[in-house]
Formats: structure tokens, sequence, C-alpha cells
């Protein structure tokens, strides 16, 4: 564990895939606001935007070698890191085939390799790394209306005994998870979410550049909350409380 020159606990995030893009500008919006930033780069042999950031932190980067589809790298990464207490796991890694091709014309090698990394990996990632992560105010942050999660809540329930939970995967959702919108702003995704959850886990977000809602279907879609306080914590308050954001001081 580490702490600042005031004795406070001073946070860590492990980002996985920091070399460049949003992992490398989350772990300098991190270094930003005086948190620790372990970063992962999958080529150990390339010099990247991160290790500029490393340059320049005086000793708050620490850069890890980890391929995800490389089951092998796991377990030597948690020996490594065996002894560092963390705040927050972000696996950032994933890739997306560029070009506008039908699915039809998709090699098969190119499809497997996207959803090998984009959705078998990250959970390897999580499974092997999560006992690094201090967990009894564990947040989970899911996109898209919960990635399906709230309409297969009754499912997943019922297998909350055989995964040898303390809670249902229902409570855990209400308590520990946060949902945002990924630009998709239906209300009958609003209806559902609050029949699952409450308004204080609901924060608006956009998926750009995906799906970039006008200003007119943000108001439309805000007029579907009952009262101005719960306009204002989905619109910002609940993201400024989850993450510690003060919108005051930034632009
Ligand atoms: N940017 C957006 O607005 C946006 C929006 C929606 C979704 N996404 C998705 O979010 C993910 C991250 O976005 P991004 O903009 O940061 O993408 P990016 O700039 O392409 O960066 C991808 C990051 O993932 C790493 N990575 C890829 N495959 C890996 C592997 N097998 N093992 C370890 N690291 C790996 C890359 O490392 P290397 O440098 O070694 O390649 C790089 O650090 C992508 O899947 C993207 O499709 C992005």
């Amino acid at each position: 564990m580490s702490s600042n020159v005031t004795g406070q606990h001073t946070p860590t995030a492990l980002i996985v895939g920091a070399s460049r893009g949003l992992g490398h500008a989350m772990a300098a919006e991190f270094l930003d606001r005086g948190w620790n930033v372990i970063g992962t780069v999958r080529d150990a042999s390339v010099r990247t935007p991160l290790h500029d950031l490393a340059d320049r932190a005086e000793g708050r980067v620490i850069i890890e070698h980890l391929d995800i589809n490389e089951p092998d790298h796991l377990a030597p990464l948690h020996e490594r890191l065996a002894e560092r207490r963390l705040d927050l796991l972000f696996v950032n890694a994933g890739t997306t085939n560029s070009e506008q091709i039908p699915i039809g014309k998709v090699a098969t090698d190119d499809f497997v390799e996207v959803m090998i990394t984009n959705a078998l990996s990250p959970m390897r990632v999580i499974e092997a790394l999560e006992d690094l992560v201090s967990a009894p105010d564990l947040r989970v942050v899911l996109g898209h209306w919960g990635e399906m999660l709230l309409f297969w809540l009754d499912r997943v329930e019922s297998l909350s005994r055989i995964a040898g939970l303390e809670r249902s995967v229902s409570d855990y959702v209400r308590s520990n998870f946060h949902i945002t919108t990924s630009g998709m702003l239906n209300p009958a995704l609003l209806r559902h979410a609050l029949s699952v959850t409450s308004v204080d886990r609901l924060i608006f977000s956009t998926d750009y550049p995906f799906q970039r809602p006008t200003r007119e279907e943000i108001d439309s879609f805000l007029n579907h909350f009952s009262t101005d306080a719960e306009r204002e914590q989905f619109s910002s308050a609940n993201a400024a409380s989850l993450y510690g954001i003060d919108f005051s001081a930034k632009p």
C-alpha cells in the first residue's frame, strides 16, 4: 500500500491496454487526480506514449507487459503485482475491424480474433487479477444499459447460489453497479432500468463516434425523468459522486 506525505492512502489504478488511446488518456487523468498508475503494454520492446507519461510522472507510473490473448502472461503478472493493493482494475485493451466490410465478407480468423480480444480475454484478465483489487466497496460501471445484464437478471439470479455468491446478483446490481446509457436514449430502456435499479445508479453517457445524440434528443430523453433532481442526478451528479469529479473545477 502506498501513501502520500500526509499519510493518506494513494490509490492505484491498473489499466490494461494503456499504451495509447483511451487507456493512455485514463492513465494521464488518474495521475492528474493524484493516483498511481500501473499500465500495461502489449509489446515490451516498443516505446509508447505511456512511456513518455511515465518519464514525466516521477515514479508514479509502472509499466507492465501483458498481451491479454496470451493466458500464460497472467500468472506471472499476478505474481509481480502480488504485494500491491489495487483500487481499480480497468481492462481497456480491445480491438476493432476498422474497415467497413459486410459481415459475410469478414474473414473467420479476423472475427474470432475480435471476439477473443474483446470478450474472452478481458474476462480472463479479471478472473486472474481480481483478488488484487480491494473490494469492500466494489463499484462496477456497465455501458449500453448494462450490456444485457438488466434484461437477463432473472436468469442470472438463478445462478447466484451456484456461483457461490454471498448475495443475489440483483442485490449487487442495485448496490454496487452503475449503468450508463452509451448514447442509447430510449425511454423503454430507462423504464426497464428503473424497474431493476434506482435513479442514483444511472449515468448519462454517449458512445462516440457510434452514438452521437443531438441536444434535442438529449432534452427529449431528460423529459422522461420525473423531477429536476432526478435529471440532475442522471446528467451529472451521479457521475460526479462516483468518479470524484468537481464539475465546477474544470470546463
Ligand atoms: N475510442 C472510442 O471512442 C471508443 C468507443 C467505443 C468503444 N471503443 C473500444 O474501446 C477499446 C479501446 O479503445 P481505444 O480508443 O483506446 O483503442 P486503441 O487506441 O486502438 O487502443 C487499444 C489499446 O488496446 C491495446 N490492445 C489491443 N489488443 C491487445 C491485446 N491483445 N493485449 C493487450 N493490449 C491490447 C492496445 O495496445 P497496442 O498499443 O499494443 O496495440 C492499445 O493500448 C477498443 O476496443 C475500442 O474499439 C473505443
